[in-house]
């Protein structure tokens, strides 16, 4: 493969070196191009623009692979637990028992938040969106800590990490209890991290609670499957933030902001509401899917900027679907029409042509909803789910000798200069 690309502009040849991949993707490094040709790159949305090297997440889109260092989805989804594959995110390896044993005890040690902190949910109206308050309150939590989880604080890396982890769990489910004017529970030291997430959500204190072991390992697997995906809108933005040197829990505060939209981690909660809506509508689904094309809208829980054949993790997501409602004995109404909304778009041309494909957020609101997780904290799941992904490309930028602010430039096309016009003559 050619390690230099030629750039012709204005009569004048540049040449511009070849960044090849481990899995051979190849990128134009054009860091030199404006300095040398008076040049930028302009690409709206970052669609084709590499912002860093990264040896965290491989996608291949076309092909429709995802791995985690190395190794594919689907046996993570399978072997792994959501803690082993958030070692692997943060550190590059596998842990072994040791490593394993280890990194579950900082996880115990760190899974109660400040009681002082208990008392900032007070402060948030009963129906305050859960994202708003977690990003809030993982703000506030680096308050709580302010000498761990800095650029400097890179011998006890870990330990910051599996802080963070296990309190963004205690914290999202204080968001719910709150919610629901219920007591904020502690967590107990005898359950898996998962466990442990629905012991909080759910559990009671005057009655006797254990987590069913069926719904426990399907929210294992969702968390598993939103570890981390490169590049992605709220990924990007914790970047972004770590590059100025903000510290970890401000870095993430602001990725859980970039999550919360609907096109990205909203979208799973925007599913079930389209979902319910056709329902309630009693609405035939050819004619919804003949409605989104009319208004040139979008269905949600389709498409994706990098999968242009399938979304691997969609397909994990339905088979598991299908076994944990059976296993539970649960008959959603609205598995059915997810399941025939995919069949008729899957047909349809607008659909093929565009290569829309049901993405991840497409069936996992409906394990969740089995799982009785309200609607409202679906997105809070997937944050849950992308810490791993988001402490491992905020270390990533931190440990990169060569790391630099994040700064794009942009193309200015407003007025051209004009003289200030004094208050009185404004009309
Ligand atoms: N339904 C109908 N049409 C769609 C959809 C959709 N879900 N997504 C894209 N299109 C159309 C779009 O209208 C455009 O058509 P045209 O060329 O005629 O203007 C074409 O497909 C290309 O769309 P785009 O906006 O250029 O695609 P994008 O790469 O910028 O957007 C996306 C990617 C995920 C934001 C988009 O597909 C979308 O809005 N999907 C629905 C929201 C969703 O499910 N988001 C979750 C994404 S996966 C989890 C995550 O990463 O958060």
């Amino acid at each position: 493969m050619a390690d230099k690309a030629t750039l012709t502009y204005n009569g004048k040849t540049y040449e511009l070196p070849v960044v090849v991949g481990t899995e051979n993707e190849a990128a134009i490094d054009i860091q030199h191009l404006r300095a040398e040709s008076g040049l930028i790159t302009l690409d709206d949305g970052y669609a084709n623009t590499g912002s860093c090297i990264s040896n965290i997440t491989f996608i291949d889109g076309e092909q429709g692979i995802l791995r985690y260092r190395g190794y594919p989805i689907e046996e993570l989804a399978e072997y792994s637990t959501f803690v082993e594959t958030a070692y692997l995110l943060i550190t590059g390896e596998l842990p072994n028992a040791r490593q394993l044993a280890e990194f579950k005890a900082l996880l115990n040690e760190h899974q109660f938040i400040h009681e002082n902190m208990r008392h900032h949910f007070e402060g948030f109206p009963a129906d305050a969106p859960p994202m708003a308050i977690l990003s809030a309150m993982l703000n506030t939590l680096g308050c709580f800590e302010p000498a761990v989880a800095r650029p400097s604080d890179e011998p006890n890396f870990l330990a910051s990490a599996a802080r963070l982890l296990s309190k963004v769990r205690a914290i999202a489910a204080a968001s719910y209890r709150k919610s629901m004017g219920l007591p904020i529970n502690y967590p107990r030291f005898d359950l898996s991290y998962t466990a442990n997430f629905w012991h909080l959500m759910f559990c009671m204190p005057n009655a006797p609670c254990e987590p069913d072991p069926d719904i426990v390992r399907a929210l294992d697997m969702i968390f598993i499957l939103h570890a981390d995906h490169e590049q992605n809108c709220s990924t990007s933005t914790v970047r972004m933030v770590a590059s100025s040197q903000a510290n970890l829990y401000a870095s993430v505060a602001a990725g859980v902001c970039a999550l919360w939209g609907p096109l990205h981690g909203g979208a799973n909660m925007a599913v079930i509401e389209m979902l319910e809506g056709i329902r309630a509508r009693g609405e035939s689904v050819p004619a919804f899917v003949a409605k989104v094309k009319d208004a040139h809208a979008r269905l949600m829980g389709f498409g994706h900027r990098v999968y242009k054949n399938f979304d691997p993790r969609a397909k994990i997501i339905k088979q598991a679907c299908d076994r944990v409602l059976s296993r539970l004995g649960i008959r959603d109404p609205l598995l059915d029409i997810a399941m025939e909304l995919e069949e008729v778009a899957l047909r349809d041309p607008y659909f093929i042509e565009r290569k829309l494909y049901p993405n991840v957020d497409f069936y996992s609101g409906i394990i969740m909803r089995a799982a009785k997780i309200p609607l409202s904290m679906f997105p809070v799941l997937f944050a849950i789910g992308r810490m791993p992904g988001w402490i491992a490309n905020w270390r990533e930028v931190h440990l990169n000798p060569k790391a630099r602010i994040y700064r794009p430039r942009q193309v200015y096309n407003g007025p051209t200069k004009r003289p200030y016009t004094m208050l009185a003559a404004r009309g």
